[in-house]
């Protein structure tokens, strides 16, 4: 299947997209995902107000390079003004597919600012939001989550709001399926987020328990346009391969499950992404990080993670990974 489908007013090679994750969606990440097949990727949430008041570490944050694209840029802010002055000022030197804006972080610091999920108790705010963002003629992807109308605090369903948004201009609307009040415990109300999908056909992207190909089809049965990989892409990265795999898309992997060889050539990629684009301490941060995925369910893994556990800088670390073989000599009798 290679027919370009256009989601959110995107083109896309497939309906399979890489989530924003803070601390983890950076450009050797995102450049991970796409190389393992995601459509989409998308920075991590990034402050508006460190955009425009802060220094160098926030801007750093919307780099990206072209092997990351189709990007998505997430901006995190409590009201229109400042939304749109940040993303002037990215666009002035860089280029994305589309916007999203964070309303669905459940973080005190973020609350406190009137942003993420706090928007969905300001559904005029957040409507004046996207309307004020069309302007730069890019998409625009707000990102939400399941509300459980109260009476009080929040006024609409997730129907009524993803509505509002969509009536205001959003050509896409993400839905989480946790409420704020869940944060990222308990189970994703799948079915709320498929009740939207049928109801705005081809607008609604899924996010919420994609921890295996079946979930990501199950999101896509049921009338979601995409779906994304967010934790389970992190716990087994290849998921992202396999999902496509069962969806009928050529894979660019040989086969459907990566050799050993295969598996720890990526990951020595990976880390040289991750070094020469973000420097050696956040490079070993996140290659800890990514570790067991890459070889989930392998004999030799846990001692692997524990060697790199050890390991005291950069230097160490990329050698223990090209022995790599090592620790899993086991899986070749
Ligand atoms: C560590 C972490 C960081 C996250 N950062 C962001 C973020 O920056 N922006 C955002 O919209 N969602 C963020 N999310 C939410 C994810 O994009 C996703 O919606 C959520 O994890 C649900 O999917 P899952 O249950 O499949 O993991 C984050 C989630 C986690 C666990």
């Amino acid at each position: 299947m290679e027919t370009k489908l256009t989601i959110g007013g995107v083109e896309v090679e497939n309906p399979v997209f890489f989530a924003p994750l803070a601390g983890v969606s950076i450009a050797a990440v995102r450049r991970l995902f796409r190389r393992l097949g995601a459509a989409v990727t998308h920075t991590e949430m990034i402050s508006s107000a460190g955009l425009l008041y802060a220094g160098t570490k926030t801007w750093r944050m919307t780099e990206c390079t072209d092997d990351e694209k189709p990007l998505v840029l997430q901006l995190f802010t409590g009201d229109a003004d400042s939304l749109c002055r940040s993303a002037e000022r990215c666009l002035q030197s860089r280029s994305y597919a589309a916007f999203s804006i964070n309303m669905a972080c459940p973080m005190p610091k973020v609350h406190k600012k009137g942003a993420g999920s706090r928007l969905l108790q300001n559904p005029d705010v957040a409507f004046a939001m996207v309307r004020a963002l069309k302007k730069f003629g890019l998409p625009v992807w707000p990102k939400i989550r399941k509300i459980v109308p109260d009476g009080r605090e929040y006024r609409l369903d997730t129907l009524q709001f993803a509505e509002g948004l969509l009536a205001a201009g959003a050509d896409n609307v993400t839905i989480h399926g946790r409420t704020p009040q869940q944060r990222y415990e308990g189970k994703a109300d799948k079915r709320e987020v498929v009740r939207a999908a049928r109801r705005f056909e081809g607008k609604i992207t899924a996010s919420g328990d994609v921890y295996a190909p079946a979930d990501v089809a199950f999101y896509l049965d049921n009338g979601c346009a995409a779906v994304l990989c967010a934790r389970g892409a992190i716990a087994d990265p290849f998921m992202v391969v396999h999902a496509l795999q069962v969806l009928g898309y050529n894979v660019r992997m040989s086969h459907g499950d990566p050799s050993l060889e295969e598996r720890a050539e990526i990951l020595i990629g990976f880390a040289d992404d991750l070094c020469r684009l973000h420097g050696e301490r956040a490079a070993l941060v996140l290659l800890r990080r990514f570790l067991s995925g890459f070889f989930r369910g392998r004999a030799g893994t846990a001692e692997f993670k524990r060697a790199l556990a050890s390991a005291k800088d950069w230097d160490s670390a990329y050698g223990l990974l090209r022995g790599w073989r090592s620790y899993f000599e086991r899986g070749f009798m």
